[in-house]
């Protein structure tokens, strides 16, 4: 059950605001698609409306809007948002003009920002308590340098210094470009957050014009309308800058993805895990560890990655879409991706340094993976071992196996993908190409250098290869000597 039906409030419909260009950004890639943390901009908002409870939550789209509007597509745990596509964009509020027509009147309308990404959902939930289904709530934020913002007017001391500047009832914001001088030294500014009564919101839509220094429809100007209307204004200020913080170009989305990533090590570090730099940490997905996990410098971790006990990981890691089970250490340079199969990896289990396990990789408890070996969709049982310069594609292999230097499984004919079958005890020599589909005997041995064609029976040696020949007194040819 959602929140708002836990409290008996009005239904919160999300309005997501992105329809503008992001000139700033130099990109073809609209803002708010942009990543953060892994996830577009615009997700991050709408996943903190989704935990909200809100009930519809509409897109507006407008730059860009079939590319938005195709990433956004299941987003939310499998469904999506509305959109309202607004073309061309006359301004915030014809923006608004657009998605009010998809919400009904019983509801209070939450305003948000598809570049505004790191909005908390309990900062959303104290201001659409602060609207309480009759008021105008805006959130607001006192700033240093408040250039470019709307400045919340309020009824006494605009200009009587920073107290007074708090207190008196709100009347208007007054965007930067329509400011008086005294009202730009205003240091509280509208965030462009806003929580309204969708019955009032949308009579002063209605009322909108677009009689201003940038002649653009103002979402801002309903704050007058309600104050001509009798309809009381309140300002929820907020001190965390970082909530309201918008990404404008790249150095702004590089800033906020430096805090977000320092508040996710901070969570980490706090429930235990120990992080060698939580500056040089990255989490684009989901972490979860157990106790005693220690992570070393520059690791990147994406999709859903779970650590068990103990687990250690070796500097300059990147992995994805994993469950390392406890003990299991993690040497240097290793890449591990999962993606939609996963990779598993048993207790006790040493990987790389410079491995590389992709989908499908499931590795017992104590398996040995060294330097430049590769495991694709392939199962080891406990304690097998693959050291060095290997590749083990579509294969199961049995315990204690010991995979040599250099061998590979040939599992693609070049139409179709074929699977090894290595028994248990097995000792494949070095440089071996097992072509397969093949199976090798439980406890066989397969000699240095072989090609194996043919699968093998349980306990046998199996060579195949040229004979050896010396020629005795051999000379070599010689180089013709230099010409000038
Ligand atoms: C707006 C507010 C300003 C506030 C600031 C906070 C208005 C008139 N002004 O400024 O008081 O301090 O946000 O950041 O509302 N957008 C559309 N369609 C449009 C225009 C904008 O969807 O036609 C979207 C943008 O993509 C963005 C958001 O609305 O997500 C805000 O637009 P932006 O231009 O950044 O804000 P301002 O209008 O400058
Ligand atoms: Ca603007």
């Amino acid at each position: 059950m959602n929140q708002s039906t836990q409290d008996n409030q009005e239904p919160v419909d999300v309005v997501i605001m992105a329809a503008g260009k992001g000139t700033r950004m130099k990109s073809s890639l609209p803002k708010v698609l942009h990543r953060l943390g892994g996830r577009a901009l615009v997700a991050h908002v709408i996943d903190t409306a989704t935990r909200i409870g809100g009930r519809h939550i509409v897109v507006v789209t407008g730059h860009g809007a079939p590319e938005v509007e195709a990433a956004l597509a299941g987003t939310m745990s499998g469904a999506t948002p509305l959109f309202a596509r607004q073309m061309p964009q006359l301004g915030t509020g014809h923006a608004m003009q657009q998605a009010i027509p998809l919400l009904p009147d019983d509801g209070t309308v939450l305003v948000l920002s598809g570049d505004v990404p790191l909005i908390d959902a309990d900062t959303l939930r104290a201001l659409v308590a602060e609207s309480a289904g009759r008021r105008l709530a805006l959130l607001t934020i006192r700033v240093a340098d408040p250039k470019g913002y709307g400045r919340i007017v309020r009824v006494q001391g605009a200009t009587d210094g920073a107290d007074a500047e708090s207190e008196g009832e709100v009347q208007a914001i007054v965007e930067e470009k329509d400011a008086s001088e005294a009202q730009r030294a205003i240091r509280e500014i509208y965030s462009g957050v806003m929580a309204v009564p969708a019955r009032l919101l949308r009579a002063w839509l209605a009322r909108l014009d677009n009689h201003n220094a940038q002649g653009e429809y103002y979402l801002t100007d309903i704050v007058g309308f309600a104050t001509v209307d009798g309809v009381p204004v309140v300002a929820h200020r907020i001190e965390d800058a970082l909530q309201v913080a918008g990404v404008n170009s790249p150095s702004q989305l590089a800033a906020l993805e430096r805090a977000l990533q320092l508040r996710r090590a901070e969570q980490l570090m706090s429930q235990g895990v120990r992080l060698a730099d939580p500056a040089r940490f990255d989490l684009r997905g989901t972490l979860v560890c157990e106790s005693d996990v220690e992570i070393d410098v520059n690791c990147v971790f994406e999709g859903a990655v779970s650590l068990g006990a103990d687990v250690r990981i070796g500097a300059n890691c990147v992995i994805a879409n994993a469950r390392i089970e406890s003990g299991a250490v993690i040497h240097p340079f290793t890449h591990i991706d999962g993606e939609q199969a996963g990779v598993t990896i048993g207790a006790g289990a040493r990987i790389g340094p410079f491995a590389r396990l992709r989908p499908g990789a499931r590795l017992g408890a104590e398996v040995h993976i060294g330097n430049f070996v590769e495991v694709k969709n392939s199962t080891l049982g406990n304690g097998a071992k693959a050291n060095h310069l290997a590749y083990l594609g579509d294969a199961t292999v049995g315990q204690r196996v010991n995979y040599g230097a250099g061998s590979i499984t040939a599992n693609y004919d070049g139409a179709n993908k074929h699977r090894t079958i290595i028994g248990d005890d097995v000792h494949v020599g070095s440089n071996c190409v097992l072509v397969a589909p093949i199976t090798i005997g439980a406890g066989g041995t397969v000699g240095g250098g072989s090609t194996i064609t043919k699968s093998t029976e349980p306990g046998t040696l199996t060579v195949s290869r040229a004979r050896q020949a010396s020629f005795a007194d051999w000379e070599r040819p010689q180089k013709a000597p230099k010409k000038d």
